[in-house]
């Protein structure tokens, strides 16, 4: 046994591929899930394009193909008591955090939403720290956290912390961070309560800065012919990340919704290289008393940039694909300075898997074959705005 690992957020887009890419390379692997997303995405009519059994008919399916145990835990992870329990009773070596509400739109849509999205992930950060300084201060913590903490700033973005001069004297810094949503801001307040708890407690962490992910299947979920275990794959103005979106549209024929004017870049990467980068994190822990940051994506694309890709792989399919610039329900940047790092995963041995034709096509096809649960009422902006 490689060691064992405590997935947060099981049922999400990045916890149930993570859970079986580990538990395939022979770690122990427990998940937990209070189907919070479930909720929410059922509450605001937006479904994903394949319906995911939940996570016990999954992990069922999974040991029927591959014979690999995953174990199930259902519950609130803020729940302080119900996180004690299960840390003492699994006793992980590490946790992977990703159990957080993640949509920048639905943060800015009421005030309820906020105030949800914030004292939610706070909450579970909170208590994720408390239950290791409780129970075992060697468990490995990794946080997933995203670019969007940074912003756009003016100058390149480093790697969690920067080099700073004034009146003569240096010292090395959180980087500042500009976040654009009530979302974003939970991440950065994530990050900061973790340092606090790495500075106080001596904590092991990593807190991984993940860009915007894209992709529908990974090397386990294709053991599956019937495409049971398969992510949540969202393409809504809410949950779906911009080349997911693209790609439903393109199939179903609706322009595609470049926001503005289209000349914002983000770092992307596949979901494949998620599952990568989170490996070599619990391959590699962060020492006793470090709070490592690693930015994690593969390449950077503005979106227009990736609206184009679309339209000229879809064009090879027989899609007619048109491009239309939508009023950008967002209040962001739309030409501005981009140039973050990402060297410390490639230093650990990230071998990147690019956004390719083929990757694209897979895609394209696999919406293609599911044109059918295609909503179109869901995939135009219009019900979150940022003003
Ligand atoms: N998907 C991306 O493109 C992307 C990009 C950058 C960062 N991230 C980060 O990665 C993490 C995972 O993202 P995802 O796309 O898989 O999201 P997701 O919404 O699909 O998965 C999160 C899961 O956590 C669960 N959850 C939320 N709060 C919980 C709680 N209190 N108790 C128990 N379970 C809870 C949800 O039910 C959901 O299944 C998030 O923290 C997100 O901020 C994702």
């Amino acid at each position: 046994m490689k060691g064992k690992v405590l997935i947060l957020g099981g049922d999400g887009y990045l916890g149930w591929p993570t859970a079986m890419n580990l538990s395939n390379l022979g770690y122990s692997v427990a998940v937990v899930d209070n189907y919070l997303k479930r909720w929410i995405f059922n509450k605001l009519g937006v479904i994903p394009l394949i319906d995911c059994p939940d996570l016990q008919e999954r992990v069922n399916i999974w040991k029927g193909l591959t014979g690999h145990e995953i174990k199930v835990y259902i519950g609130d992870i803020g729940g302080h008591d119900f996180l004690i329990n299960l840390v003492k009773e699994f006793q992980p070596d590490t946790i992977i955090h990703y159990g957080e509400i993640p949509s920048a739109p639905y943060s800015m849509l009421n005030h309820n939403t906020s105030w949800e999205t914030i004292q939610n992930n706070l909450n579970a950060t909170l208590s994720v720290m408390w239950a290791i300084k409780t129970i075992d201060t060697d468990i490995h913590l990794i946080k997933l956290g995203t670019m969007g903490e940074y912003g756009t700033p003016n100058i390149d973005i480093e790697e969690g912390f920067i080099e700073i001069e004034k009146n003569g004297r240096t010292d090395r810094l959180p980087f500042p961070k500009l976040p654009g949503s009530f979302y974003h801001l939970s991440k950065v307040q994530d990050s900061d309560m973790l340092y606090l708890g790495v500075r106080m407690w001596g904590l092991r962490v990593t807190d991984l800065n993940q860009g915007p992910v894209y992709g529908i299947h990974t090397d386990e979920s294709r053991i599956d012919k019937e495409n049971r275990l398969i992510p949540h794959f969202h393409y809504d103005e809410f949950w779906g990340t911009v080349l997911n979106r693209f790609i439903t549209q393109a199939v179903v024929g609706i322009p595609l919704t470049v926001y503005g004017k289209g000349g914002q870049k983000r770092g992307f990467l596949n979901i494949t290289d998620t599952l990568q980068c989170v490996r070599l994190a619990v391959q590699h822990p962060a020492n006793r008393g470090e709070f490592r940051v690693m930015n994690q994506f593969t390449e950077i694309f503005s979106v227009n940039e990736l609206a184009d890709k679309v339209k000229t792989v879809a064009k090879s399919l027989g899609l007619k694909v048109a491009i239309q610039n939508y009023p950008n329900p967002r209040k962001e940047a739309e030409e501005h300075h981009y140039n973050a790092k990402n060297t410390n995963l490639m230093g650990l041995g990230l071998q990147p898997n690019y956004l390719t034709d083929n990757v694209l096509i897979e895609m394209l096809e696999i919406a293609m074959r599911n044109k059918k649960n295609i909503r179109q009422d869901i995939i135009l902006p219009g019900r979150a705005k940022w003003q």
